[in-house]
């Protein structure tokens, strides 16, 4: 490939459950793909850790994966861009890189009872002012404190300057660049609870509450920057890293959801929605957060964010766990079957619940079981669950958004994207359950192309954000289609499920 053919771009999608690593040409087509899923670990109730040496070791191999099958050498990639999924931290040596402890992952809630006391002590508005978050364990900043609480010697050493922090983005940064950069994009450090979003920087305050040296925390970049270069001995070539970006906010940017009120979810392990507030910090009564979306050109783009926890990972559990499915594909051919006339609930708080309830100590449950269920009725309630929550989030987005933007959010369309769309009858069941209707793209891997676009538009190897929205493709616009009253009953079954599935 000669010179002035680079423009072979690659996106890093590191997961919860999986690493991808996808290369796209000039015209923004796949043309390679490695992937590889890697082991969760659940030390304890409500834990849950990544082995450090998994999410780097995927990470090279399916690098070197995709460049294989795309027959593409890495002196043919002219940028990477990093989509990551967010919260996940790590602590590891400055010198030789060794983690000093396993990944906590975004899921954890080892850190509920610290955040418990932090409210308890009415700290809570002062962090939602600061970091348009809310004082739950999914956040990084008390995990950060977790460990250098819990391994022995830690909090001298990062005093010390010893110890680096990082959530995975900065993680592989600093490994591909051979330990050169230690630095995050601004919408991952908006996820650590330590960062103010208003004002762009790291907060001394809130790291001072939660003992953390901010010495140990990167340095924050747009989104679409110059992050270094992988090291040569990695890949012969040295690869320019130009985009980061936390997979969901990626996902917005491969959504193309630039103007405000436009609003993508993204169905995965979990599933988020954002909504694009442009330049405004728009600041939730219903407990949603106050996010950033994306910053380009040192300017911040604000959204507010729904995490459900458990979306995919429901039908991941009724295939793994309860094996009642033998592939994820089959739970709406299933549910389909379901008998209709019972009416059963499924509430995923298999890690607590998120938005709009944050009740970390929640755990999940079946309500309306009869004689005759069976494993469609189940796999149909799991299904109707990821509706049900998507509802919920909406609705709260509406009414933190109604009238601000110049585009009324009732009249928004949801993007979707994430595993889960592939599903004709759960993508129906949302559009009902919305009472609005819900787009799905022809290119389904919009995290990797969001982080693609971020890292190729600053390499100024593709267009930029219009001709980029542009390039947007509706494969197929699910319209609304049931009847009001029986949507009304069922989300009122789903409303009392929760009420009774809630501690707080
Ligand atoms: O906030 C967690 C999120 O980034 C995880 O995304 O796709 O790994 O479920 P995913």
């Amino acid at each position: 490939m000669g010179v002035g053919m680079t423009k072979f771009v690659m996106a890093i999608d590191q997961g919860t459950t999986s690493t991808r690593s996808i290369i796209f040409d000039g015209t923004m087509r796949v043309v390679g793909l490695g992937q590889q899923e890697f082991p969760q670990s659940y030390p304890q109730s409500g834990w849950v850790e990544h082995d450090p040496e998994d999410i780097w070791k995927t990470t090279v191999s399916t690098m070197r994966g995709a460049m294989a099958s795309a027959g593409v050498a890495s002196s043919d990639l002219a940028a990477i861009g990093i989509a990551n999924q967010r919260e996940t931290v790590i602590i590891w040596d400055r010198e030789d890189g060794t983690p000093i402890h396993p990944a906590i992952v975004w899921q954890d809630r080892r850190t509920g009872d610290m955040c418990e006391r932090l409210r308890s002590e009415g700290l809570e508005p002062l962090f939602s002012e600061r970091t348009g978050l809310l004082l739950d364990p999914y956040f990084s900043g008390t995990k950060i404190a977790w460990i250098l609480d819990h391994v022995e010697g830690a909090r001298g050493r990062a005093e010390a300057g010893k110890l680096l922090a990082g959530t995975i983005d900065t993680f592989l940064i600093w490994h591909l660049t051979g330990g050169k950069v230690h630095a995050t994009d601004a919408t991952n450090a908006a996820r650590t609870l330590l960062y103010d979003i208003a004002r762009n920087r790291w907060d001394e305050e809130l790291a001072a509450i939660l003992n953390i040296p901010l010495a140990m925390m990167p340095k924050v970049l747009d989104s679409a920057d110059d992050f270094g270069v992988t090291s040569r001995s990695l890949f012969g070539a040295e690869i320019p890293i130009r985009g980061v970006a936390g997979d969901q906010q990626a996902a917005t940017v491969g959504q193309a959801c630039f103007t405000p009120g436009m609003m993508k979810c993204t169905y995965g392990t979990g599933a988020f929605a954002v909504l694009n507030t442009g330049n405004t910090l728009v600041r939730s009564e219903h407990r949603l957060l106050s996010t950033i979306a994306y910053r380009l050109n040192g300017e911040t783009t604000y959204a507010l964010e729904g995490s459900i926890f458990i979306a995919g990972a429901a039908v991941q559990w009724l295939r793994d766990g309860m094996k009642i499915l033998s592939n994820a594909a089959e739970s709406g051919r299933l549910a389909a079957r379901a008998d209709d006339t019972q009416h059963i609930y499924l509430v995923p708080a298999f890690v607590g619940l998120g938005a709009p309830h944050w009740d970390a100590e929640a755990r999940g449950a079946i309500f309306g079981l009869v004689r005759n269920t069976g494993p469609a009725e189940i796999a149909k309630a799991a299904l109707e669950a990821v509706a049900y929550q998507t509802h919920d989030l909406v609705t709260a987005m509406h009414r933190d958004w109604g009238g601000q933007g110049s585009a009324p959010a009732e009249e928004t369309v949801l993007r979707v994207d994430g595993g889960m769309v592939a599903s004709d009858w759960t993508m129906q069941c949302i559009a009902d359950m919305l009472a609005s209707p819900v787009d799905r793209p022809t290119v389904l891997e919009t995290t990797a192309l969001g982080a693609a676009w971020l890292a190729a538009s600053y390499a100024g190897v593709w267009p930029g954000r219009e001709e980029f929205s542009q390039s947007w493709a509706l494969e197929r616009r699910f319209e609304p289609q049931m009847d009001g009253d029986l949507r009304a009953r069922k989300l009122a079954g789903w409303h009392d499920a929760v009420r009774r599935t809630l501690t707080n």
